[in-house]
């Protein structure tokens, strides 16, 4: 809404204009977490960051070196408040001021700090009484914020896109029931009264890999495709998951009275690695997601939404680093544009001055498109046994490897036999509407299981 007025007036406001000027700029940033035992300095980190043309940088905490670093830079800076201050803060105004006063005061404004976001996908832990206790831990820092006169300053938190149970069609987007009432409203009000954001964290990617046969790889990774999906209900069409992600969430503050608090993209990304079987995780999707994500964000005139055209949508991407400390599987460890050495994981300009095309072309993957089906972790024998049986049963001669004197007989464990059988009734039979799942018992990779002269059928994406 009234990007191209709004830019018009301020150019004939000519100076004091700058602010609110440069808010609405498209500027791309980067996620600067410190989940690394190997990694630079963060005065390295920063140069670091304005060689890839950074513009902004958020961190996961208050780190007063890094918000030294900063100073003398055109930098701008998101900071946050841990989450298990968030109960105490939320009945206390002296201790959000202590926090205030001790990890902003003494670098504002000399550090560019813009965004001060109060915990960290609070929403996404189990239920929890902290949940109830954000939006007025919110209000408490905002209203420090305002006692020591940090006017740049937006309040804010981000959520992942777990806020919301439904999310598809876009224009079904609705937040989840058990914070919409107590949590969410009254955030919406908060933030749409304080002229903040709503910040979320979007992964195309963990969406994709839930559903790769449903979601096309190019759509998620923002490719230029002839894949485009219009929504039934506002009839919106949308050309990659992205936007489609973005507007669900625009359909939810909408369907709760808040039509026009902006967004910020507070963390997108592609992981370029990970365990061997993890879907899609290659350097090749990587710098494809992110570098399309930086053509989408810094076009201008900016692009925004099919919902929001035209809005600008500040964005960050997750993240500076590879970082061998996050836990979880070996993707988590595997989102950065740089490695802990400092050099790139792919080229990436975060300027969006270099067009996607020119970028030296990048190795194709080995394997970015078929999958295997075999026997999850953990299995419960019994249950596969039966499940062994069931599959061989199905299909034209699906089994035929795993018998006495096939390819795939040796060696006979039932692990190995029901991970042939599994793959071989899914290929088969995908066609006909079978899936990899046989009741939890099956998962998907993308690594090919196959040894020696032993075969796995496979799926195409
Ligand atoms: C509740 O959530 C907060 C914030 O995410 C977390 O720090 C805390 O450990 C959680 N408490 C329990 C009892 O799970
Ligand atoms: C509020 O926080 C201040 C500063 O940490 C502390 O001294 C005070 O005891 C707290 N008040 C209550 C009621 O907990
Ligand atoms: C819309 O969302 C609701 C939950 O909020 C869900 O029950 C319903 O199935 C969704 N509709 C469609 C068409 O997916
Ligand atoms: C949101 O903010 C706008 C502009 O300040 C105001 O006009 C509108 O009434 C607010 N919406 C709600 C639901 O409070
Ligand atoms: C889209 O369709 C046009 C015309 O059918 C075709 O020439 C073009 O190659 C297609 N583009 C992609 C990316 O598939
Ligand atoms: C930096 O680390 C990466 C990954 O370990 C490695 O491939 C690369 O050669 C290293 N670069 C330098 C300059 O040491
Ligand atoms: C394993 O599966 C069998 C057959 O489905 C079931 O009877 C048994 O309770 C399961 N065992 C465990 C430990 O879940
Ligand atoms: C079964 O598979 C064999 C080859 O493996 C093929 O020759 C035959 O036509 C198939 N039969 C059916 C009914 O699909």
């Amino acid at each position: 809404m009234g990007v191209f007025a709004s830019f018009l007036v301020l150019s004939l406001l000519s100076f004091s204009a700058s602010f609110s000027c440069g808010e609405m700029q498209p500027k791309i940033g980067v996620c600067y977490g410190e989940l690394g035992n190997n990694l630079p300095t963060p005065s390295a980190s920063i140069q670091l960051i304005q060689k890839l043309n950074g513009k902004r940088i958020k961190i996961y905490g208050t780190n007063p070196k890094i918000l030294k670093s900063i100073q003398g830079t055109d930098l701008q800076i998101s900071i946050m408040v841990p989450n298990n201050l968030i109960p105490d803060i939320s009945t206390n105004q002296t201790l959000a001021d202590q926090w205030v006063q001790t990890n902003v005061v003494p670098f504002y404004p000399e550090s560019k700090i813009r965004y001060l976001l109060v915990g960290n996908e609070i929403l996404s832990n189990p239920p929890n009484t902290t949940w109830f206790k954000l939006v007025p831990a919110m209000r408490k820092i905002r209203s420090s914020v305002k006692k020591y006169g940090l006017h740049k300053i937006k309040v804010g938190t981000p959520l992942a896109m777990d806020a919301l149970e439904s999310s598809f069609p876009p224009s079904n987007g609705t937040f989840r029931s058990d914070v919409r009432e107590k949590v969410i409203r009254p955030m919406l009000h908060f933030l749409n009264r304080t002229k903040s954001f709503f910040f979320v964290d979007v992964y195309t990617y963990f969406a994709w890999v839930s559903q790769p046969l449903q979601i096309n790889l190019d759509y998620a990774l923002l490719q230029p495709t002839n894949i485009t999906y219009t929504d039934p209900v506002s009839g919106l069409t949308y050309t990659n998951l992205l936007d489609q992600m973005l507007d669900a969430l625009v359909f939810a503050m909408k369907r709760l009275g808040y039509p026009d608090i902006r967004l910020f993209l507070a963390e997108t990304g592609w992981p370029s690695g990970g365990d061997p079987d993890q879907l899609g995780a290659n350097i090749y999707n990587a710098a494809t997601y992110n570098r399309n994500v930086v053509k989408k964000f810094m076009a201008k005139p900016p692009i925004g939404t099919p919902a929001r055209p035209g809005a600008v949508i500040p964005t960050m991407i997750f993240a500076l680093y590879n970082e061998n400390q996050k836990p979880g599987p070996g993707t988590e460890r595997n989102f950065g544009l740089l490695y802990p050495n400092g050099s790139h994981v792919y080229p990436i300009d975060l300027s969006g001055k270099t067009q996607v095309s020119d970028y030296p072309p990048l190795a194709k993957p080995a394997n970015n498109g078929k999958l295997w089906c075999v026997v999850a972790e953990g299995a419960n024998k019994t249950a596969l046994t039966g499940a062994l049986s069931y599959a061989c049963s199905q299909g034209n001669r699906t089994c035929d490897p795993i018998q006495p004197g096939g390819k795939c007989y040796k060696p006979n464990s039932l692990i190995k036999h029901a991970s042939y059988a599994f793959s071989s009734y899914w290929a088969q039979m995908r066609a006909a509407g079978a899936t990899c799942s046989f009741s939890g018992l099956a998962v998907m990779i993308s690594k090919d299981p196959s040894y020696g002269a032993c075969k796995y059928p496979s799926v195409n994406l």
